[in-house]
């Protein structure tokens, strides 16, 4: 490890190899403080080449990394559980010039969302990707999940938006294809093989991103209902009739309560609803009387919803769901299970998650929110009694209803014993193969995904 530590200062300068505990410490624990490790050294390259000199000297010394961003990732994938050094993206901060013509940019895997979203808001752009971690998620990291957030309804995941990227591979050579262009049939899509590989193929260093035009106008209506059955026809109604739906959002009661006392914020009225749908609409021209027919006809309904139609009313009713996350964080270390349920299975899935979790940690605190246009429920649960067993039972039930045991935040070493479960066996002998071809001596997170 000494040799290597050398060759790695000699590499990025001394200065952005931290080894001291005190230095390293923050990049050794995850956002949910549920993954905790400890790393010898953390590597800061500040450019693709100082990427590929790290990878290489890793593995010819036969160390293994993991590469982090913003450490926002929720499946313990971005911390070194079991001794391997970090590789930290975070100075990889260019961002290219904005083509509005071409409606992109090219992206370091270190600038942050939030970067990202102010540098092309300018030119009546936007990122066609959000989610409450905006502040310090990675554009890195985002491909690297294939991150989803609150907008896929419309836009689609981070797949959907990559045009292409450039990455170091596991062999130490580097991928480049970042001419990001629409349309370009020009051999393998690697861009999409890398997201969502969870660094265990390559690390991404930049990626050529599509952007899409801010809407004219913006609306967003909090609608309660009495059940998530309600909820859930309705979400189906709304994407049906309404054009320029961008995002419908489940939330429960509890899970609004919380937030509200977390953010110190009074909430509206409709919050009392047992269930409430935050729904958002962009379209060029005045989007409320759409809504407000759309909402008119919807069954089950609960109260009178709350309505914004300014960006300011809009961001206070969109921070009520945003700080659900940091809500829950504050109670303490929580159980987070992301899951995708075939829409008719939605409504029973959440009364038998709160049964399973009442059964076996009758103390603790189970909330439930999500991106309910997609079918993606968030299950965290929080206090007295939870163990692993819980994370199981839920995913059980997720299994039998026919959906996924990861929507968005990935397999990480979370759910990495519950991979074979899920996928066909044709299908993980596939993804072994490639990772042997693009990191032969599987330095590159190890200990994530494939067990
Ligand atoms: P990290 O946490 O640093 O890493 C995540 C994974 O990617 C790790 O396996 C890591 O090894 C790998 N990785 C990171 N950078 C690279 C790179 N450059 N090359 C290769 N591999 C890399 N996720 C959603 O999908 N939707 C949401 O709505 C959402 N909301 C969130 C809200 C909050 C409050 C928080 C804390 C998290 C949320 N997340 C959400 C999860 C998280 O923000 C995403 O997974 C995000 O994509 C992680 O980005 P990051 O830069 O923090 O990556
Ligand atoms: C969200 O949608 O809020 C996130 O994916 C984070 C979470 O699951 O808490
Ligand atoms: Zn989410």
């Amino acid at each position: 490890l000494d040799a290597l530590t050398t060759e790695l200062r000699r590499i990025v300068g001394a200065q952005h190899v931290p080894t001291d505990r005190d230095d390293t410490a923050p990049y050794a624990t995850d956002w949910t403080r549920r993954w905790r490790g400890a790393t010898p050294l953390v590597a800061r390259p500040g450019d693709v080449d100082e990427v590929a000199a790290i990878v290489r000297a890793c593995r010819a010394h036969r160390v293994a990394l993991v590469p982090q961003g913003g450490n926002t990732g929720l499946v313990g994938g971005s911390v070194p559980l079991a001794g391997e050094i970090v590789l930290s993206t975070r100075r990889l901060e260019r961002l290219g010039d904005v083509d509005a013509l071409g409606m992109r940019v090219v992206a370091g895997a270190g600038v942050t969302l939030e970067a990202l979203q102010h540098a092309v808001a300018p030119a009546g752009l936007r990122f066609g990707v959000d989610l409450a971690a905006r502040g310090t998620a990675t554009i890195g990291g985002m491909v690297a999940t294939n991150a989803g957030g609150t907008h896929v309804v419309r836009h689609g995941t981070m797949r959907v938006q990559l045009l292409g990227v450039e990455a170091v591979l596991g062999d130490g050579s580097v991928i480049r294809h970042l001419r990001g262009l629409r349309k370009d049939n020009t051999g393998y899509d690697l861009a999409s093989l890398l997201c969502g590989s969870e660094g265990t193929l390559g690390v991404v260093t930049a990626a050529a991103l599509r952007l899409i035009p801010t809407p004219r106008t913006v609306a967003v209506a909090l609608i309660g209902f009495a059940t998530v059955d309600a909820a859930v026809r309705a979400s189906a109604q709304l994407q049906h009739d309404v054009p320029g739906i961008e995002a419908v959002e489940l939330m429960l009661r509890d899970g609004l309560r919380l937030a509200g006392a977390h953010l110190d914020v009074t909430l509206p009225a409709v919050a009392e609803a047992p269930v409430t749908v935050l729904v958002e609409i962009g379209v060029a021209e005045s989007p409320v009387d759409v809504l407000a027919a759309a909402v008119q006809g919807l069954e089950g309904r609960v109260g009178e919803p709350a309505v914004a139609i300014d960006a300011r009313s809009a961001g206070r009713l969109w921070r009520l769901r945003d700080a659900h996350p940091e809500a829950a964080a504050a109670l303490g270390v929580v159980h987070k299970l992301d899951v995708t349920l075939p829409a008719p299975a939605l409504a029973a899935f959440v009364d038998q998650v709160h049964q399973s979790v009442r059964a076996r940690a009758p103390e603790a605190t189970c909330l439930v929110y999500g991106h309910l246009g997609d079918g993606n429920l968030h299950v965290n649960v929080v206090g007295p009694g939870v163990t692993d067993e819980i994370d199981d039972a839920v995913l059980d039930l997720v299994v039998e209803a026919g959906g996924s045991i990861s929507a968005e935040h990935g397999i990480g070493t979370a759910k990495r014993r519950w991979l074979e479960q899920v996928r066909a066996p044709g299908d993980i002998a596939a993804f072994r193969a490639i990772k042997r071809a693009l990191d032969p001596d599987g330095i590159l997170n190890p200990n994530v995904l494939l067990a």
